[in-house]
């Protein structure tokens, strides 16, 4: 069986270090015999290092990152500090942060660009083609190597109301036409233990990006449950 991934954003979620502990330590008792899953867990900045004090079955993975590798940039983490704190993953692109921080495509790019050169493996969300036109202008094939897409259509992240299997696998086929065959492609907006299974087995995806039924251990246990 195809290997699959299953992101976990939490977006900035649970308020305590406590609760971050407890949904972690849940997910990892519910992981037992997922082999062809990898998990990828992102937190927020603040809890990456307790979750990565405790990884044993999941991957570290960061919801941003900066393009600089040092210097004065109050506030901003450089994609080569994540990767020296023992996170392999970073989420790019989030249509919450295009749409709340502002983030252009332009800073998007420079993102990971950054990212990748760090030895980030990246997930590179998009709602349209255009954008991962503009996203991944200035990269060539090579180091595309190690970039994921999540196709997230607007409408569906954090709405409750979930893309249609049949519009998303358009979709998934079309960024395979204009990226190539070879790429994997997830799929991302109100993702549940409900629907979770249709989008692999009927769409074609090759994952998953959840996020609020993240949060909750039984029902992310659940969705990967559905996927075996
Ligand atoms: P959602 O979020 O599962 O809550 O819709 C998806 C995401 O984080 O992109």
């Amino acid at each position: 069986m195809e290997k699959l991934f299953v992101i976990a954003n939490w977006k900035s979620n649970p308020p305590t270090l406590q609760e971050a502990r407890h949904i972690f330590n849940s997910v990892k008792k519910g992981l037992k015999n997922k082999k062809n899953i990898e998990v990828v867990i992102c937190p927020p900045f603040v809890y990456l290092s307790i979750v990565k004090s405790q990884l044993l079955n999941v991957k570290l993975g960061a919801q941003d990152c900066f393009w600089e590798e040092k210097g004065a940039y109050t506030g901003e983490i450089p994609a080569l500090m994540l990767k020296n704190m023992g996170a392999e993953y970073v989420i790019l692109g989030h249509s919450e942060r295009r749409k709340y921080q502002r983030e252009t495509d332009e800073m998007i790019s420079k993102k990971i660009k950054a990212a990748l050169k760090a030895g980030l493996k990246v997930i590179l969300c998009v709602d349209n083609i255009s954008q991962i036109k503009k996203d991944l202008k200035s990269l060539v094939k090579k180091e595309l190597a190690n970039l994921i897409i999540a196709y997230e259509p607007l409408f569906a992240v954090g709405t409750g109301n979930p893309c249609s299997v049949e519009e998303a696998k358009k979709m998934k086929k079309n960024i395979k036409k204009f990226l190539g065959e070879n790429f994997f492609i997830l799929y991302g907006g109100s993702v549940s233990s409900q629907n979770a299974r249709s989008y692999i087995k009927e769409a074609g995806f090759s994952g998953l990006l959840v996020g609020g039924a993240s949060l909750n251990p039984k029902e992310f246990i659940d969705i990967l449950a559905t996927l075996q």
